[in-house]
């Protein structure tokens, strides 16, 4: 699956957007800047397929990927971005809830959550949309790179304790680093063996 280069497809701004639902598909989604177009690109390892950036609420429309034949990425709006308009939040969350729970080809959503952070209560908002439209969930811890050994248990048990509230979530976690690479193996077995 993660054999050859990703493309690309489309990014979409209303359901009548989206793609014929052919193939499987895996979301991201997570906080503005918690690292969903980095991880993308880790994983797809097509640098610059996905735009990542310093500049909070970059990727502003639900974007296509094809990574092969059978499996789209779907990089997801960030949320919880405080200088984000209300009118586009609420633009944005509806998208969100209507693409989450009417979409028949979707197997799981990855939640980023940021090593340094641990889950916020934007977090909890979208993990409690994911258990009402019955898509399974997993979290992705990003950033490894970024935190001391030491501090990480730590922020692991807050995450752990969040997850044991929601009915759709899967129990394990992944940690990740797009920028050293860890992880990103493991990430994309676990989408290889989805069906
Ligand atoms: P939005 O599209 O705004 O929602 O952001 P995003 O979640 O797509 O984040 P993006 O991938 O653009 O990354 C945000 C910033 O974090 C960028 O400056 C990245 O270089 C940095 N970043 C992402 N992943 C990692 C990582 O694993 N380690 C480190 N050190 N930095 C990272
Ligand atoms: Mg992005």
């Amino acid at each position: 699956l993660f054999a050859g280069q990703s493309e690309f497809l489309k990014g979409v701004v209303a359901m009548s957007g989206l793609p014929p639902a052919d193939r499987i598909e895996v979301c991201f989604a997570g906080r503005s800047n918690v690292g969903k177009s980095s991880l993308i690109n880790a994983l797809t390892g097509t640098k610059g397929v996905a735009r990542a950036s310093n500049t909070p609420g970059r990727t502003q429309e639900i974007n296509f990927f094809v990574q092969s034949p059978e499996l789209y990425l779907v990089d997801l709006p960030g949320y919880g971005y405080a200088n984000a308009p209300l009118a586009v939040v609420e633009k944005w969350q509806k998208l969100l809830k209507q693409y989450l729970s009417g979409r028949q080809t979707l197997r799981r959503a990855f939640v980023l959550i940021d090593s340094r952070h641990g889950v916020k209560s934007v977090d909890e908002e979208i993990m409690s949309l994911l258990d009402s439209a019955a898509v399974t969930f997993q979290v992705v811890m990003t950033k490894a790179d970024k935190v001391k050994e030491k501090d990480r248990a730590k922020v692991l048990e807050q995450v752990r304790a969040a997850l044991s509230k929601h009915a759709a979530a899967y129990p394990e976690l992944v940690l990740t680093s797009s920028e050293k690479g860890d992880g990103i193996a493991t990430l994309r077995s676990i989408i290889a063996h989805l069906d």
